[in-house]
């Protein structure tokens, strides 16, 4: 157990039925518990996002303004219902050529807009918060959800260094995060996220089949009806 210094509650996950009928975790009814290693290596920090709305806001235009959201075509030639951008020295792009990183944007030819120093150090944090020491994202895919939009399960596994983990980071409207196992066909644990959550994974869950379901319509407050989602890597 590497993580987490935090209050600790009773762990409450319900397993699934064999049905796959939506069980939600009930893990969220303690306030206390607000650090779980859900499995091992696969880390929940609840409102671990200290950024204000308005800095995220304020950077997320930057970023979006340079770079804009998109919807990638999956090497099969499916439209992701998932819009997406990047910002780093890297970013995630699929096309009918495969998945990969590219350190261009391909619909600018420019690099991708930097990122920002306080996204850096927010995914630093998070992943020394939970044992992995000196993570230095080269790369932050960004992700938006509009209501129905969902991301079916898949694995990170473009980057180089598989030790690195994965931090991934919910802004506005909550969403219903899959994490399974080895195999697609693993039953996937469904570990609802709010907006400021930040979820880590490495070491033995560094390439687990994760994934979203479809969003829910609703209204955040401050970022509407969307969910986006920054998912930081280290890719070289
Ligand atoms: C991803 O796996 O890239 C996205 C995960 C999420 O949106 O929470
Ligand atoms: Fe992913």
């Amino acid at each position: 157990m590497r993580c987490c210094s935090g209050k600790r509650g009773r762990q409450r996950w319900r397993s699934e039925r064999p049905t796959g009928d939506l069980v939600t975790a009930d893990l969220f009814a303690d306030q206390t518990l607000l650090e779980e290693e859900f499995q091992p290596g696969a880390f929940l920090l609840r409102g671990f996002v200290t950024s204000s709305n308005s800095q995220l806001t304020a950077q997320l235009q930057v970023i979006l303004a340079e770079a804009s959201l998109r919807h990638m075509r999956t090497p099969g030639g499916f439209l992701m219902s998932v819009g997406m951008s990047n910002c780093g020295a890297h970013g995630w792009v699929t096309d009918r050529r495969g998945y990969r990183y590219d350190p261009q944007d391909p619909e600018s030819g420019r690099p991708w807009p930097p990122m920002p120093a306080p996204w850096r150090d927010l995914a630093r944090g998070a992943a020394a918060r939970c044992g992995f020491a000196h993570f230095e994202p080269d790369a932050c895919l960004i992700n938006r959800y509009a209501p129905g939009a969902r991301m079916s399960l898949h694995q990170d596994k473009n980057e180089r260094d598989f030790t690195q983990p994965i931090v991934s980071v919910s802004i506005g409207l909550p969403a219903v995060f899959q994490f399974g196992g080895a195999l697609r066909s693993d039953k996937a644990l469904r570990v609802p996220l709010a907006h400021g959550d930040v979820v880590v994974w490495g070491g033995p869950a560094r390439l687990r089949f994760h994934g979203v379901l479809p969003l829910k319509d609703g209204q955040h407050p401050v970022f509407g009806s969307q969910r986006i989602n920054l998912t930081f890597r280290r890719v070289l």
